[in-house]
């Protein structure tokens, strides 16, 4: 099934940086209409005169800013959205946050944070929009994930369990959905070149900065935007990515050692 772009109604989240802020550039020049969403406001106004000043007045982006772990913001965003639109056809889970850190130097804040914006937002968000996607033309969740969902790592204990809930959440919804036709699409990135390091939760700065060999994240979004299209089922980015999940799988123990050796946090 390939799933035409034009005319889409796509609510996108984490737009005011990185992936996100790419995605939302993707999906307009395609004829989507986005409702985009992040905290900072100035970055979602930048975005819009960004998108305004590529594609003309009439391309259809429209924002909300708030924090997507407020019950509040996600009814907003699905009430602008049948306001806008009356209703929604794609679900685009992207907005996250990282930790880097030993577990056992960390708080049980830094968990349920991580958790928050991680997983139970983009899981809440995905709830509230399901009665609108069932009633959407070619409906789609695309998740974005994370190689660390597939493969854990030390250093980012929260991070990687909250991208592994978010993959085995999304497994389970997407044979739930296949009788109603909504799709759900996982997207797994490797490193990517963006804020996220520098925004990471409750992380000492000496252990900051590490996104050396990353992907840019306009390559994201375009791989991100061929798999809704596509409607791919599970796309892991990078070679490097792809090697760590394959070799994590049939030689975990051999993973394990190197990554005990190499792998750990400052
Ligand atoms: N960068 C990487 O190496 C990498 C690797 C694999 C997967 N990923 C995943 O890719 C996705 C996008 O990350 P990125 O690399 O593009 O990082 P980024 O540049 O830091 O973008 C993160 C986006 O999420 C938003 N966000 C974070 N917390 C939020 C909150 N509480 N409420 C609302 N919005 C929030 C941020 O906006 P505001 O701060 O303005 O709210 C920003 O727009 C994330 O899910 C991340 O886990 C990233």
């Amino acid at each position: 099934m390939y799933r035409p772009l034009k005319d889409m109604r796509i609510l996108l989240t984490g737009t005011s940086s990185g992936i996100g802020w790419h995605l939302a550039l993707e999906l307009t020049r395609c004829g989507a209409a986005v409702l985009a969403t992040a905290r900072r406001r100035e970055r979602l106004d930048e975005l819009v005169q960004t998108v305004r000043s590529k594609l003309g007045d009439n391309a259809r982006i429209e924002t909300l800013a708030g924090d997507i772990t407020s019950p509040a913001i996600r009814q907003q965003l699905i009430d602008q959205a049948v306001h806008s639109w009356q209703g929604i056809d794609v679900v685009i889970n992207n907005a996250g946050a990282g930790a880097v850190g030993r577990f056992s130097d960390a708080s049980p804040e830094r968990l349920r944070e991580v958790m928050e914006v991680d997983f139970f937002a983009p899981v809440e968000l995905t709830r509230l929009a399901l009665p609108l996607l069932k009633q959407g033309h070619k409906p789609a969740i695309m998740l974005i994930g994370s190689v660390l969902g597939h493969r854990a790592v030390p250093g980012k204990s929260e991070y990687c369990a909250a991208k592994f809930a978010l993959r085995g959440w999304g497994e389970s919804l997407r044979c739930e959905l296949q009788p109603q036709h909504i799709d759900v699409i996982m997207l797994s990135p490797s490193t990517t070149q963006s804020e996220f390091f520098d925004r990471l939760i409750d992380t000492p700065a000496n252990i900051r900065n590490k996104s050396l060999g990353s992907m840019p994240p306009a390559k994201v979004a375009r791989a991100a935007r061929l798999a809704l299209q596509r409607n791919s089922r599970d796309v892991i980015l990078s070679a490097g990515g792809r090697g760590l999940v394959w070799a994590g799988k049939f030689f975990p123990k051999i993973v394990d050692r190197i990554l005990a050796n190499y792998g750990q946090p400052n």
